[in-house]
């Protein structure tokens, strides 16, 4: 028996860094992943795996979204667990940020995980039961990163409080994660720079950088029943950097 056996799970960015590794680790508990992503290439080698199927979808439209969520409810009838991962970051410091810049890490990082809640909660009320976890970042809890993923970070922080207290009543739980420094392809520029690497793993009191399992298997905590009293958490989960 698999804690996730029979579950139907939609992870947007589920191709790649830590969107893969959830997308591994639910079907190792029993579940189907659809793992939704802009990226074909990648979606076609995550889902070589019987129990996952790879769906393109841009967070950024909402006709995407309306789409992808009719497809699921059609092939499945139901999404039991909603991952809103997909995500873009960005080097550009605050005067270098022109508006573009901030509209498409809005569009991505801010509206991409409102619109896939707007289009999937409403089949979780039908159902009276679902849970949605939303990856932010510790830049959403801290001092650090005067730009425009910060500022999307801080949006997703926000909305998910506010849907969780809206939907609790439905039986629905949404929760958030804030990821510190994670060993990615959105982090490999890092990995590559050791001088920046060494500073923030002695800058982190666990003195390493976390892995893309360690969120998952966070994210695959407050999924499921063990976390059935939690909603409305923001669980950091980024070695103790920001206990500092
Ligand atoms: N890696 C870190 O250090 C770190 C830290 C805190 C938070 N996060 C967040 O975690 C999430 C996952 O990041 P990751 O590190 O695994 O990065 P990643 O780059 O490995 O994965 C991100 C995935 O999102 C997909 N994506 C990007 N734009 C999309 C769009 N418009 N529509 C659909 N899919 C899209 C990409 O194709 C990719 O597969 C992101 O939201 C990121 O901001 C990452």
């Amino acid at each position: 028996m698999g804690k996730f056996d029979n579950k139907i799970v939609l992870i947007t960015g589920g191709a790649s860094g830590m969107g893969k590794s959830m997308s591994e680790l639910f079907v190792e508990e029993g579940a189907y992943v659809i793992a939704a992503d802009i990226n074909k290439e990648l979606l076609d080698v995550v889902s070589q795996h019987d129990s996952i199927e790879g769906k393109m979808l841009n967070v950024m439209s909402e006709e995407d979204w309306k789409k992808t969520v009719d497809e699921i409810i059609a092939d499945h009838g139901r999404i039991d667990i909603l991952i809103n991962n997909a995500g873009i970051a960005t080097e550009k410091e605050m005067d270098e940020t022109t508006i573009e810049d901030w509209d498409l890490m809005m569009r991505i990082n801010g509206f991409g995980p409102f619109a896939g809640m707007k289009h999937v909660l409403p089949n979780m009320v039908e159902q009276k039961s679902g849970a949605v976890v939303n990856i932010s970042s510790y830049t959403a809890m801290v001092g650090l990163g005067v730009n425009t993923y910060t500022a999307s970070k801080g949006a997703v922080r926000s909305i998910s409080r506010a849907a969780s207290t809206a939907y609790g009543r439905f039986g629905i739980r949404v929760n958030t994660v804030f990821p510190g420094v994670i060993e990615t392809p959105m982090t490999a520029n890092l990995s590559e720079s050791s001088e920046v690497l060494q500073r923030l793993i002695m800058a982190t009191p666990l003195q390493r950088l976390g892995q893309a399992d360690d969120v998952a298997r966070a994210v695959l905590f407050l999924a499921s029943d063990d976390a059935a009293y939690i909603t409305g958490a923001e669980l950091v989960i980024d070695g103790g950097f920001s206990a500092q």
